[in-house]
């Protein structure tokens, strides 16, 4: 949440405005909530699949388009391409939280997005003794001005934690195999069970950015 309170409030600023994904993680669309009672900011929600609805979303005042590879809880897919691509006709710049594809799914940086963000928390770090977050930049001029607020909120690393998540991410590549492995045999038993209502894993044909998902996240619908 440092890394991502950083990218938000390093880049917004009274009076303007952020389109970002309806379905996000709770912690930051808290954020986004606060920033937009505290601060001004205004925020539209977009589904995140639909360039079109970006496009009518963008005002002269737009300054991030703020979006999930893979939603926490919902398993939405963002299509970073297409709607990158029409940020970036605006000049305005994309951030990505890529927690639950991780690099080894999804490179937001690859598909147009200026900004990657990850909890290393999670996969990355992968051993449940770690709180950590990373901000990625294409650009150094944004990562100028993000720099800058995280310094200034002390969002840095402890150089341990930072230690356990260098370490951890040597086995990043075996660990996510396996789990997208596991999610999917998962997946599927669960979703033939009968006691179980609804199963959200994007290979699933049940899911409604399947078509994405196997675009963008080749080889997580492992079994
Ligand atoms: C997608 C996503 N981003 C960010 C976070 C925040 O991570 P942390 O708890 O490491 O601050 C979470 C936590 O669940 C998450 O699921």
């Amino acid at each position: 949440m440092g890394a991502i309170t950083a990218v938000l409030t390093g880049l917004l600023g009274s009076g303007d405005h952020v389109i970002a994904q309806t379905c996000l993680y709770g912690g930051t669309y808290a954020v986004l909530a606060d920033l937009a009672a505290r601060w001004g900011v205004d925020v539209t929600y977009v589904s995140g699949t639909d360039p079109e609805e970006v496009r009518a979303a963008l005002r002269p005042e737009t300054r991030l388009l703020y979006l999930e590879t893979l939603a926490n809880p919902t398993t939405r897919v963002a299509d970073i391409p297409a709607l990158a691509a029409v940020a970036a006709g605006a000049g305005v710049p994309v951030a990505v939280d890529n927690t639950f594809a991780s690099p080894l799914l999804c490179r937001p940086l690859d598909h147009g997005a200026d900004i990657v963000v990850h909890s290393a928390t999670k996969y990355l770090a992968g051993h449940a003794d770690v709180l950590g977050g990373i901000a990625v930049f294409k650009d150094a001029e944004l990562y100028g001005r993000v720099r800058r607020h995280a310094v200034e909120q002390g969002a840095a690393t402890d150089p341990f934690a930072a230690w356990l998540t260098l370490r951890g991410m040597q086995t990043l590549s075996l660990r996510m195999e396996r789990q997208c492995a596991s999610a999917a045999e998962l997946a599927a038993r669960l979703e033939a069970h009968p006691a179980v209502e609804a199963v959200r894993h994007p290979a699933l044909a049940s899911h409604p950015d399947r078509e994405i998902a196997a675009r963008l996240l080749p080889g997580g619908e492992a079994a």
